[in-house]
């Protein structure tokens, strides 16, 4: 018998070594301790043992009982192991950097977008929104620049497919192309088509143009826009506005300088040029900025305003020119290159 016990512990030894998982584990368990297990088959053969011999029968038995309990429990332990490596996956290196990108920061366009906004907000303006791809009307037509206008030139503008459709941004006529807009005033005709003046508000955002990209110019920039529409507004309350935002956003030493120019959409119209000698990299006098005027009654009239009654005056101006004066940048490109050693120095 003591024989048999030992053939059976040395097989279960090198069969339990390889026990796969639980399903095997199980399996095996019963061919050696089951109610038909080898060893169980020994323990009911005991009853066949002379009295005598019984108590030595019975130690080889218990002892051999023993052993295949360890190998089992160890043979458990192994497949816990493996189920607990199998669910946590590979094995990682504590000492590597962390994957975690960090909180992140704003860019500077963005920092610069919002101080002008906020600037802004102070006195009166509220943010409105208008959609990236316009239609001619809404671009041009409603802005007073006809379709001869040098303008509305192919050349400067990306029109997208006759048959090109958006469900969000209505059309005026039914064969007028859509486009992306040029400059966001646009948004000056949607918001007064939508609403009654009085009208104070400021619309920052993306304008497209097809320009070649250089130190100073991009085919996709970004413009802030800014309409007033009230009684007995004047070119003074244009000036005043003008050098107060500029002078918070730049420092007092800012000043503003008004050139006569010509845009279909204001009466009188004027381009707008900076000087800000206090700021670094600033090496001429005059910077031109910008675009303003006195809204034309033209457009008054279109948007169904009484001229008589109502006047007001508009601006517009790109914020990467802006933003490159205040941090002294001398290259456009800087903002779109996602460059961290370039954007971190605005965290
Ligand atoms: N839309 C002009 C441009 O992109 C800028 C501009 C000029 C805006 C005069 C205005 C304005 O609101 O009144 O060059």
């Amino acid at each position: 018998m003591q024989e048999i016990l030992e053939q059976i512990v040395a097989k279960a030894r090198t069969e339990f070594a390889t026990l796969a998982g639980r399903a095997e584990f199980e399996s095996a368990k019963a061919r050696y301790v089951g109610p038909n297990g080898e060893l169980t088959a020994q323990m009911k053969m005991m009853g066949g043992v002379p009295k005598e011999e019984r108590p030595v029968v019975g130690k080889l038995i218990n002892q051999a009982k023993v052993e295949l309990q360890q190998l089992l429990d160890s043979a458990m332990a192994r497949i816990e192991a493996a189920e607990l490596q199998a669910s946590l996956g590979p094995a990682i290196d504590p000492t590597l950097p962390s994957p975690d990108a960090g909180p992140g920061t704003y860019h500077p366009l963005t920092l610069v977008r919002e101080e002008l906004t906020r600037i802004l907000r102070k006195v009166g303006f509220t943010v409105a929104d208008g959609p990236e791809v316009e239609t001619e009307y809404y671009c041009f037509d409603a802005l007073n620049t006809p379709a001869d206008h040098p303008a509305r030139d192919a050349q400067d503008t990306f029109y997208l497919p006759k048959d090109a459709r958006f469900g969000n941004v209505a059309k005026k006529t039914a064969q007028e192309r859509y486009l992306l807009r040029t400059h966001t005033s646009s948004v000056q005709i949607r918001t007064m088509l939508k609403g009654e003046p009085p009208i104070r508000i400021v619309s920052p955002g993306r304008v497209y143009r097809r320009d070649t990209t250089d130190a100073t110019h991009s085919a996709n920039f970004q413009q802030l826009e800014c309409l007033y529409v009230d009684r007995n507004v004047t070119v003074r309350d244009l000036k005043a506005l003008l050098d107060y935002l500029f002078e918070s956003l730049l420092g007092k030493d800012t000043k503003t300088r008004f050139r006569p120019h010509y845009f279909g959409y204001t009466e009188p119209s004027f381009e707008v040029d900076l000087s800000a000698r206090h700021l670094p990299k600033v090496n001429k006098e005059w910077i031109e900025i910008g675009g303003c005027g006195m809204v034309d009654p033209t457009v008054f009239a279109d948007v169904g305003y009484d001229p008589e009654v109502w006047s007001g005056y508009a601006f517009g101006m790109g914020i990467e020119r802006l933003a490159m004066l205040l941090y002294g940048i001398d290259d456009i490109r800087y903002f779109y290159q996602n460059d961290l050693r370039f954007l971190k120095q605005f965290a």
